[in-house]
């Protein structure tokens, strides 16, 4: 099916501790965000795709692709929720439909495989509500108290871990973000605000080298990886 893109790109990327927000970071010769674009921008099926950059963002102006024709600028907002929130109703604004596909992928995700993408819209394109990919917890997990010391250990068989590119109609999930940002309860990604809303997102299983940079060590790793690739 074709469908839309949207990158929350307006984050400060904290935990990162870095001197500018971690997708302006380089990685192999170009910024974390250029290679997140890519991942989207050869696609034949992308209908168009809308990134969300803060408002003073003095990085984004200075990228080439800033100036691509197929790259629509939203504006970021408070929380990541209200970064996408954003580019949904930019997107509407130039015409996309409500029961169209808007696939939301963290700026900070740029080791997207095509073969994960390519598999999420495949698996979805017949489903009426979307999903995520994700990913089956590896360790064993346990639950703590207070003290630090294991309460129990908690069943793994049903835990993954959430992962983007998340696959939704747009109409329906503009509705349940603007619904959950209105009323305030926590959302951390697209799921969370459709599950919210009462709906079942499916899981689709993705590659665990599709890994949000958070950390230092997260953007190390990568690094290795990509040398590795290339
Ligand atoms: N993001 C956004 N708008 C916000 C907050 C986050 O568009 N108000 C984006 C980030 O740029 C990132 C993605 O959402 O691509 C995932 O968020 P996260 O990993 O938490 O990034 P940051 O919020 O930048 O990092 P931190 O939480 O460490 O500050
Ligand atoms: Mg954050």
């Amino acid at each position: 099916p074709f469908f839309w893109a949207v990158i929350p790109a307006a984050g400060i990327g904290s935990r990162m501790r870095a001197d500018r927000p971690k997708q302006y970071l380089p990685l192999g010769g170009r910024t974390i965000l250029e290679h997140t674009l890519d991942c989207f921008l050869g696609h034949p099926q992308l209908k168009g795709l809308a990134v969300s950059v803060a408002q003073d963002d003095p990085y984004w102006p200075r990228l080439p692709c800033a100036d691509d024709g197929r790259i629509l600028r939203a504006a970021g907002g408070r929380e990541r929720a209200d970064s996408v929130f954003n580019a949904l109703q930019l997107l509407a604004a130039r015409g996309a439909d409500a029961a169209d596909w808007v696939l939301v992928h963290d700026a900070a995700r740029p080791n997207l495989a095509r073969v994960d993408l390519d598999r999420l819209l495949a698996e979805l394109a017949d489903d009426p509500l979307g999903g995520l990919l994700a990913v089956p917890a590896r360790d064993t997990l346990k639950r703590a108290d207070a003290d630090g010391r294991v309460r129990e250990t908690v069943d793994r068989s049903t835990i993954w871990q959430a992962y983007t590119p998340q696959m939704f109609r747009l109409g329906a999930l503009r509705q349940a973000l603007d619904d959950a940002l209105r009323t305030g309860v926590a959302i951390t990604d697209e799921s969370s605000a459709m599950e919210w809303a009462g709906y079942a997102p499916r899981l689709i299983e993705g590659r665990a080298d599709n890994l949000k940079i958070t950390r230092p060590e997260d953007l190390l790793w990568l690094q290795q990886a990509w040398v590795r690739k290339r």
